[in-house]
């Protein structure tokens, strides 16, 4: 799989879209997943929340206040934890505007809407479950909600995998549904810590400037939860000259907010 051969990829890598196309579209959002899918993008990559009254949301911050009008619109309200309004609260926002006038009216999405649109894209899935600590129990919701939708079954076999900082919200994931992959994100490449997180999870998620050979090659050793080869996955990677050096090094994936150039980077390396 290693050998390069001219004009072909030098090694297979995974694209995945860093809360959607987001260089194109405002991030966790459905114009950043149809973005990606009208540039051949598969994977996504989002975070998911809980809103007060239990509802899970696809956003990043902890707050409100970066991606949407929630000031505005709620003043009092300071300091906009998502975890303190309601869905229907939050789908009240504009979480488009920020990221230029062309996408004002753009929602906070339901996860359930979500995953909806990647269902009619065709898309597949990377799912952070975000800030657990803020959120108690949320891997349970997440899967529960997930098998609710149906992307628990075999229609959706390779179509998903969760990631989280937290190894316990992955313990969580695999005791409720073994069946779905999962991911360890981190930006610590200890290999004393490596048998403990690839008991849990499929892939190591690496910030990329941490990646060094002698632990891509320490991970590649490893099996996973699935008895599958464990994958190195780099975070976010937007300069196309750095895929190549880590193309070099064996890395599996990228993770980044250039899906369309990394891509192309990664097929001409
Ligand atoms: O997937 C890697 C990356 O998403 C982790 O960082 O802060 O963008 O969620 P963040
Ligand atoms: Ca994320």
């Amino acid at each position: 799989l290693a050998e390069t051969t001219a004009g072909a990829t030098p090694y297979p890598s995974t694209v995945y879209a860093h809360r959607g196309f987001s260089y194109a579209a405002p991030e966790n959002t459905l114009p950043a997943v149809d973005a990606a899918a009208a540039a051949g993008i598969e994977w996504m990559e989002n975070d998911v929340q809980r809103t007060r009254d239990g509802a899970l949301v696809v956003i990043h911050d902890a707050t409100l206040a970066r991606t949407t009008d929630v000031e505005a619109k709620f003043p009092t309200r300071s300091p906009w934890r998502v975890g303190d309004f309601t869905q229907a609260e939050i789908n009240t926002l504009d979480a488009g505007s920020w990221k230029g006038p062309q996408w004002t009216g753009t929602r906070v999405p339901t996860l359930a809407r979500y995953l909806a649109r990647l269902d009619a894209n065709g898309q597949r899935l990377l799912l952070e479950v975000k800030r657990p600590e803020l959120h108690p129990g949320l891997a349970a919701d997440v899967v529960a909600e997930l098998r609710r939708l149906g992307w628990l079954g075999t229609a959706h076999t390779g179509r998903l995998i969760v990631q989280s900082f937290d190894l316990a919200s992955l313990k969580a994931v695999r005791t409720r549904a073994p069946q779905v992959r999962t991911a360890f994100l981190t930006d610590d490449p200890s290999l004393a810590n490596l048998p403990g997180c690839t008991a849990v999870a499929d892939q190591i998620h690496l910030e990329h400037t941490r990646v060094t050979a002698a632990y891509v090659d320490a991970v590649h050793l490893r099996r996973g939860p699935h008895r599958r080869q464990v994958k190195l996955v780099v975070w976010t990677v937007d300069d196309p000259a750095r895929t190549g050096q880590l193309l070099a090094l064996r890395v599996d994936g990228f993770i980044t907010n250039r899906p369309d150039a990394i891509s192309e980077a990664a097929t001409t390396a």
